[in-house]
């Protein structure tokens, strides 16, 4: 038989085998998918139980609650001691609904169903969320990067309109997306004040303004305040990163407990130091913040001003400037609170990677 002949029949059977050996390997594929499948289900019918499991023992806890107030006046010694052992143990139940719900799928919410509609962002597992939020820490460190550079170069470049319109550009964009990564951190249980997401709203509807705001008088009054400012703001968004980054990497050392030999009170003394560190820089742009609304103020009266935008920008500088420094106040003030243990396990638990909770309850 001719070479060529045999070669090409030595070829087929290799492909053959080939192939047969292939379809074994696809009907194992199709098993393991078929398993797959199911365990999704499964999953499904058990994140379905667990939900309305939860939802189901916060009624009923709230009904025991009422009837428990109701009892409150007329009950004896004995039973006043009974009663607030069980409000412990119920305090003590709420917090294990929030860690049992870190594992579980949350609504979107109004604003993340309109721009993502209705797309799941929940992360289920700690190493995720730890990750989403790194990855955010670290977003607003490189954009700020960006934003200083441009600024300080701002302050010495003052013929190239198009160059402001960068800058002003740039902030709109960040704040815009500043606002969907947090809703999507709150989404998956973090504790981020609803102020610092109204504040990125307002930052967009303000750097939009100052994009619109047409090259006149007022404006290049304005402008190198504004560039100077802005470089400050900057700067401080650098030094929270570094804050934020050190508390990230802090709470998850005191749940996984290797790494670092840190506990929950030299997480606390880390904290104070930090915040120490960063609340006079954070109050010297609040009222920077406060003489631009003043400035701005002052311009909208002037007589060569003929756009709206000052008289709007000047609010809009005083309303940041007061929630910033209400709510840092607050923050300052809640943390000097006595702290409670349930605040204690909740650090603990942050960043605790595997599921097992009760241990240390
Ligand atoms: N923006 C976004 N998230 C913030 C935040 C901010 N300004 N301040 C706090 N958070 C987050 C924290 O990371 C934490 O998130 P988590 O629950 O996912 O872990 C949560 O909110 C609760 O934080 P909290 O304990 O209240 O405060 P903190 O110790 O993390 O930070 C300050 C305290 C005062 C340092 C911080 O709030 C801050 O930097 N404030 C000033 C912000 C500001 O002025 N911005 C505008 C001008 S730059």
């Amino acid at each position: 038989m001719d070479e060529g002949l045999l070669g090409e029949e030595a070829n087929l059977k290799s492909c053959m085998e080939d192939w047969n050996e292939l379809n074994k390997e696809f009907t194992q594929l199709e098993a393991t998918h078929d398993h797959y499948k199911k365990t999704l289900e499964n999953l499904w019918d058990a994140q379905k139980k667990c939900l309305s499991g939860i939802a189901h023992q916060r009624y009923r806890t709230k009904q025991i609650s009422d009837k428990m107030n109701r009892l409150k006046d007329t009950s004896k010694p004995e039973t006043h001691e009974a009663l607030k052992q069980v409000r412990l143990e119920m305090l003590h139940r709420k917090s294990q609904f929030r860690e049992m719900e870190e594992f579980l799928p949350h609504k979107n919410g109004i604003y993340l169903s309109i721009i993502l509609g209705s797309v799941s962002v929940s992360l289920l597992n700690k190493e995720d969320k730890y990750a989403y939020k790194h990855n955010y820490e670290t977003f607003k460190a490189t954009v700020s990067y960006f934003s200083m550079a441009l600024s300080l170069i701002l302050l010495f470049v003052s013929e190239y309109r198009w160059l402001d319109a960068v800058l002003h550009f740039l902030l709109v964009w960040y704040y815009c997306t500043l606002t969907i990564r947090e809703n999507i951190l709150m989404v998956n249980g973090s504790r981020i004040k609803g102020w610092w997401v109204t504040h990125h709203f307002i930052s967009t509807v303000c750097a939009a303004l100052t994009l619109i705001w047409p090259d006149s008088y007022t404006y290049k009054s304005f402008r190198g305040q504004y560039s100077l400012f802005s470089c400050y703001l900057s700067f401080l968004y650098i030094v929270q990163f570094f804050y934020q980054k050190g508390a990230l990497y802090r709470l998850r050392s005191l749940g996984q407990r290797h790494e670092m030999d840190i506990t929950v009170e030299g997480f606390m003394s880390w904290m104070w130091k930090g915040i120490s560190f960063l609340l006079p820089l954070l109050f010297a742009g609040y009222f920077f913040q406060l003489y631009n609304a003043y400035v701005l103020y002052r311009l909208s009266q002037d007589s060569q001003c003929k756009e709206w935008q000052v008289l709007f920008l000047a609010i809009i500088h005083l309303i940041l400037s007061v929630g910033n420094i209400t709510t840092t106040l607050k923050v300052v003030f809640d943390k000097l609170k006595p702290d409670i243990s349930y605040r204690r396990q909740q650090l603990r638990n942050k960043y605790r990677f595997n599921s097992n909770l009760k241990k240390d309850m």
